[in-house]
């Protein structure tokens, strides 16, 4: 695996890819990585000739009060599981690098950047279309994979790719869970073991949904009450939304009768963790 750091280096790897006419397979990370990152990059070997990944904690997308400096950076760790799994090429760019002094260019996805984890999180997706953006010209992937783990992201980035005509295509994988059922994060590792057993009313408020859907209920009202009834019953989770809308307009939908995205963010102490599932109402 090559580690390139710099711009021009990763541009020139790439095309020089691209001119023997194989396939790039391009993954995006912020690093600590976990089986959840890995699944990507399996994906995205499995599928192309050539699998690029590229670990950048990109302040772009941290709000003033969040956690950019605590960010987990686990470089060398990370190195190591990416090479073990055969990626080619490691991007892993300074912030000097990617966003030299005097840079005033910015991507915004108007709308969908307000819903769910954007409401809660100004800016927050203006600085991932931002760098994702620039990622993609400099990698100029033909395959990119995204966790549907970040559903609200998916939903940015694929509006993103359509409405600036980018030759990539958006590749999603499932969520990868603890065998417990939380799903995994960079910032679980901020979880005490207590918080962690804590944590894990998030999946379950979504299984009491889907419960709930599997026996007939299709009301998105009723549906989003039961999440949210779920989350009250463990004490020290705060609710910030619990919310069911199209998967790719991110508009509510006020029944789930031709499938739905139920998501969910609560913080657990001062940790904000998301989780969400796909709902497809089964006939009746
Ligand atoms: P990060 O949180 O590091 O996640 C990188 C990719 O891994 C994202 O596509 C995310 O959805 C996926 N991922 C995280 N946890 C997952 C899980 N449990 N199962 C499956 N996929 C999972 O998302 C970002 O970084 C950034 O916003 C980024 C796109 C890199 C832009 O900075």
């Amino acid at each position: 695996m090559k580690r390139i750091a710099t711009i021009a280096e990763m541009k020139a790897a790439c095309r020089q890819v691209a001119r023997t006419g194989k396939t790039l397979g391009f993954v995006a990370t912020m690093g600590a990585l976990h089986e959840g990152h890995l699944s990507l990059v399996r994906a995205s070997e499995s599928r192309c000739d050539v699998t690029a990944v590229s670990i950048f904690v990109n302040p772009l997308q941290f709000g003033p009060a969040e956690d950019l400096d605590k960010y987990p950076r686990t470089l060398e760790r990370d190195a190591a599981l990416l090479e073990q799994l055969g990626a080619d090429f490691l991007f892993m760019p300074g912030v000097e690098e990617m966003y030299p002094q005097g840079a005033q260019t910015y991507v915004l996805v108007e709308d969908l950047s307000n819903r769910l984890d954007g409401a809660s999180r100004p800016g927050h997706f203006r600085g991932v279309a931002t760098v994702v953006t620039k990622l993609f010209e400099i990698v100029r992937p033909n395959f990119a994979f995204f966790g549907q783990k970040d559903a609200a992201q998916v939903a940015v980035l694929r509006k993103l790719v359509n409405d600036l005509d980018m030759d990539v295509e958006i590749v999603v994988c499932p969520i990868v869970r603890e065998k417990d059922g939380l799903a995994m994060s960079s910032r679980n590792a901020y979880l005490t073991s207590e918080q962690r057993q804590q944590a894990l009313v998030l999946h379950r408020s979504l299984l009491r949904v889907q419960t709930a859907v599997e026996q007939g209920e299709h009301d998105s009202a009723k549906l989003i009450e039961i999440g949210k009834q779920a989350i009250t019953e463990e004490a020290r989770a705060r609710l910030d939304y619990f919310a069911i809308v199209d998967p790719d307009t991110l508009d509510s939908v006020a029944d789930v009768s031709r499938g739905a995205l139920v998501a969910v963010a609560a913080y657990v102490g001062a940790t904000r963790l998301i989780d969400n599932i796909l709902v497809t109402a089964s006939p009746q």
